[in-house]
């Protein structure tokens, strides 16, 4: 185990960062083995590395959310508090979060996302059987376009938008995700956001007219206990799940798929044994998890693992951390399809529990299977890798392959 001397903090624990970026783990290793609850000066934050802190804060049912409860100063309050938009879902509390959850959470559970299994699918083999070249960057042709086109399909965007609908959405996510701030794609991030808003008015206005069977249709329709989403309200939902759901499902597609192209063994047995695919996904979470961190505020002055923490500090936690804690995973740094036990945290947990969960699962099961199915043979190209620059994600800008029909 190296040891890097002094203890990891700031960037250095973020992809802002090229060791952490190409490797974290080792990082978040001897963080988690030398100071497992770190204060970051830098950040001025707590950071969570062993499993069961990490669990513990994320299903806690009474810290908050919202950045506007966290103090001055801190990480919570400066970085995810800094802009004047009303917070999304993610950075709301109860009863707000609830009520707004409550009217959401239908359209996600196992039984209506399953419906789009199918559609996944088809999806996934439009796109991979389109691939012509035998070199190519698995995040331009597969990763990148299957998850924004199937969540496009769930909204109900007509096929003709799909193309003019992927432009917004990826201006849109390079402003609101870009490290640095380059004027120039925020300003395009800018007036793409304001198209998609614009369109989905229109879309929403449409369902009002005619009722229609897709997710936007839902959540026009959305009702609880004689409560209904506002026009801003579903605008700012549609926008979320296109920002939760597009790059978060491309890094699995892409961190899966290296995960397999760097464990040849484990790519055969999955071939050989297509029963094992749904664990295998779950492994993937585990073993390279698409969302580095996620965080709560404390709610009231409290004290974990021995160290005092005051109402109101930022509380972050280090999910590919959590994930591969020796103390509750055997062998943790081995990518193991059959491993028993792969539950992660991955998706976070208690009242946040990413809601896209089971669609995420699904597009990347059906995904893989179709690319396996499709390639006999898939290795990773010389032309290599780059891995984004992005604080809170964890997955490629490219990815380089060379596939065999
Ligand atoms: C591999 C893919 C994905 C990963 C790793 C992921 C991860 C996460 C994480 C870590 C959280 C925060 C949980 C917490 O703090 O407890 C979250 C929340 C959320 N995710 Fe995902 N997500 C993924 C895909 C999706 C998809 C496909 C959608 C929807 C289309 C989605 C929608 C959401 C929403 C709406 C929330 C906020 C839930 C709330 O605040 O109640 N996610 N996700």
């Amino acid at each position: 185990m190296p040891n890097f001397d002094p203890i990891p903090t700031g960037v250095h624990l973020t992809p802002l960062d090229a060791r952490f970026r190409e490797d974290p783990y080792p990082v978040l290793a001897e963080l988690r083995e030398r100071d497992p609850i770190h204060y970051d000066k830098v950040f001025k934050q707590f950071i969570f590395t062993r499993h069961d802190d990490v669990m513990a804060i994320l299903r806690h049912s009474e810290m908050w959310s919202d950045p506007r409860k966290a103090t001055p100063g801190t990480f919570s309050a400066e970085i995810l508090g800094a802009g004047d938009d009303e917070p999304s879902m993610l950075l709301m509390d109860d009863p707000d979060h609830r009520r707004l959850r409550d009217l959401i959470k239908r359209s996600f559970t196992p039984r209506a996302v399953g419906r789009w299994r199918e559609r996944a699918r088809a999806v996934a083999e439009r796109v991979i059987h389109g691939i012509e070249e035998n070199e190519f960057d698995l995040m331009e042709k597969v990763a990148g376009p299957i998850p924004t086109v199937v969540i496009a399909e769930m909204l109900g965007i007509d096929p003709e938008m799909h193309e003019r609908f992927k432009q917004w959405s990826d201006a849109s996510v390079r402003g609101a995700f870009s490290p640095i701030q380059d004027p120039v794609d925020l300003a395009a991030a800018e007036e793409a956001q304001a198209e998609l808003d614009a369109f989905f008015r229109g879309e929403i206005e449409r369902r009002r007219r005619d009722t229609s069977d897709d997710l936007i249709g839902d959540l026009v329709a959305a009702e609880a206990d004689g409560d209904r989403l506002s026009e801003d309200e579903i605008v700012s939902t549609c926008n979320l799940l296109l920002l939760a759901g597009n790059l978060t499902t491309t890094d699995l597609i892409g961190n899966g798929v290296k995960a397999f192209l760097d464990h040849p063994a484990e790519l055969a047995k999955l071939r050989a044994r297509p029963e094992l695919l749904s664990n295998a996904v779950e492994e993937v979470l585990r073993y390279d998890s698409p969302v580095v961190n996620s965080g709560r505020i404390a709610h009231e002055d409290m004290e974990i693992g021995g160290v005092k923490i005051a109402r109101g500090e930022s509380l972050g936690v280090r999910l590919g951390a959590a994930n591969r804690d020796p103390a509750v995973y055997p062998d943790p740094d081995r990518f193991d399809i059959e491993r028993e036990d792969t539950h992660h945290q991955s998706f976070g947990g208690g009242r946040h529990f990413c809601l896209g969960a089971h669609l995420a699962r699904l597009e990347a099961q059906e995904t893989l299977s179709v690319l396996f199915a499709r390639f006999s043979e898939m290795r990773a190209s010389e032309r290599g890798h780059v891995y984004a620059a992005n604080p809170s994600f964890r997955g490629f800008e490219e990815f380089w392959v060379r596939a065999d029909r």
